[in-house]
């Protein structure tokens, strides 16, 4: 994987820009807009007789790919549909500019521009963001890469009404949040043995170094002196210590408000001794993407420095059967003194993020989020793209929504019913850690406010779009490091 720089630049003529590929997002209906005519002219004609000839007027999700054999600047053109303006949203830009630049890796293309006849500077921003995000591969484990295509190294950001500054700002918070991005895939998409819970607070202590935040890494004896007690009763199968990881940025000056992040690391989940069956086994190395959204949003708000107080807490262990594992029917006494029967051991995520939570409440924060790769029942109701949202104050849920939407990280309102609480009763202890059978997402987010005492929480079940099942628009097949962007909006925000 290649790093991709940008440049701005400030420029009228798109034949002016130099690259052997040219991509110029064209709005439907606008598809004779002067800078096209002019360019057009330079070729002759043929680039707009070719548009006509396959009916492209900048449609959504349609491109044209139009090979020019110039001898002396051989490049190729790509007109991009956005789509009607009415409608156009970031994502929208993000997308068209995914395809183009699918297609500018595929022409084997190592310098390339996008020419803006008009756009904002966040369109332009997005743009270049997804052609940052999809040049990520996971490549550490093959011999040779998978696509054997000279690499795509610089992208020139052009056209007539580019703000080179507020461009130039934007690109540099978006190199603060890229590598985040990729860490958190990377976390994800590393093999189960080897990200181990100890790998992971590692790893977060790595990610942080340089940056404005703190991390401490828990072990074993700490966490028994925190009476983390989900979390070693999950740890029980494995042979791998636990670890509890806490990140913490403090903004300079009089401080405002105080964020909390909580995030799901089970590092590989077999379901314990309730085992899943073989076939899903297969992804659940992904269960630790919560946990590695929240180191990756740790590392950018480390750059970023928001004005608000952020704390990142990572509770990680695998959860694997074994002769000292817990059992269905055992009870977990909690930190914050509640009991839990285990009915099923593969409800574990529940599990290990209770304490996080309470300890989170304690620590006094305004705000509490869980990211987690909860519940198959989300991924069930709301498919592989969008994740589930619960919480306990509808303004902080509306806001998260919002900034999904900018992001491009769609996020959908669940509600926590409450008279599904029922559905946790148990007959030896205060809970049990499964519901009825239906709703299963939202019994879930009962069960974690069991655990949540003062102020806003929301919780994100990433169950479906932690792990992209085949490639995306700006994400390969694999973990897709989804939550890091909207995160970094909303604490961005604050
Ligand atoms: N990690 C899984 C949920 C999951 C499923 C994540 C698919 C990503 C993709 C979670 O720990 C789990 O096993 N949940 C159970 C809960 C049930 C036992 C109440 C489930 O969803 O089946
Ligand atoms: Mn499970
Ligand atoms: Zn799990």
């Amino acid at each position: 994987m290649v790093e991709i720089r940008f440049s701005t630049r400030r420029v009228a003529d798109p034949a002016a820009v130099t690259a052997d590929f040219l991509m110029v997002p064209i709005v439907e209906g606008e598809g004779d807009a002067p800078i096209l005519r002019r360019l057009d002219r330079k070729l002759g004609g043929s680039l707009l007789r070719h548009a006509r000839e396959l009916d492209f007027r900048g449609q959504e999700g349609r491109g044209l790919l139009h090979r020019v054999e110039d001898r002396a600047t051989p490049r190729n053109i790509y007109l991009a549909g956005l789509g009607k303006p009415a409608d156009r949203t970031l994502e929208q830009w993000r997308r068209m500019a995914a395809a183009a630049v699918r297609a500018a890796r595929s022409e084997g293309a190592r310098r390339a521009a996008v020419f803006f006849p008009k756009a904002k500077t966040e369109e332009v921003i997005a743009v270049a963001e997804a052609i940052a995000l999809s040049g990520y591969r996971f490549e550490r484990y093959r011999q040779r890469p998978k696509e054997r295509k000279p690499e795509l190294s610089q992208v020139s950001l052009a056209g007539p009404h580019i703000d080179t500054r507020r461009a130039g700002e934007g690109l540099e918070d978006l190199n603060a949040v890229l590598p985040s991005v990729f860490a958190a895939r990377d976390l994800v998409n590393e093999p189960p043995s080897v990200m181990t819970a100890s790998a992971l607070a590692r790893r977060a202590v790595e990610m942080c170094r340089g940056g404005a935040v703190r991390v401490e890494v828990m072990g074993f004896a700490a966490i028994r002196r925190l009476r983390l007690n989900g979390l070693l009763a999950v740890n029980r199968g494995s042979v791998e210590e636990p670890r509890f990881v806490r990140m913490r940025y403090r903004p300079r000056g009089r401080r405002k408000l105080k964020v909390a992040l909580v995030g799901k690391g089970i590092t590989f989940d077999s379901g314990g001794l309730s085992l899943k069956p073989a076939g899903s086994m297969e992804t659940m190395k992904q269960d630790m993407a919560g946990a590695a959204a929240v180191c990756g949003v740790m590392a950018a708000v480390g750059r970023l420095k928001p004005a608000v107080e952020v704390t990142g807490y990572v509770s990680s262990t695998d959860n694997l059967p074994s002769g000292s594992a817990q059992k269905p029917g055992d009870v977990i006494r909690f930190r914050n003194g509640k009991t839990v029967e285990v009915v099923n051991t593969d409800a574990e995520g529940r599990l290990v993020l209770a304490d996080a939570l309470t300890l989170a409440c304690e620590e006094g924060h305004d705000v509490i989020i869980d990211l987690a790769t909860l519940t198959g029942a989300c991924r069930i109701a709301l498919g592989t793209q969008v994740a589930g949202i619960m919480g306990n104050q509808k303004d902080l849920v509306d806001r998260l929504v919002e900034h999904g939407r900018e992001a491009g990280e769609m996020l959908w309102p669940l509600p926590l019913v409450k008279e599904y609480r029922d559905d946790l009763k148990s007959s030896v202890a205060d809970l049990k850690n499964v519901g009825g059978g239906f709703a299963g997402a939202i019994t879930a987010g009962l069960f974690l406010q069991e655990f949540v005492d003062g102020g806003a929480w929301a919780h994100l079940d990433i169950a479906g779009p932690a792990f992209a099942d085949k490639d995306w628009a700006y994400c390969p097949k694999g973990g897709t490091g989804f939550g890091v962007r909207t995160l970094i909006r909303y604490l961005m925000s604050l």
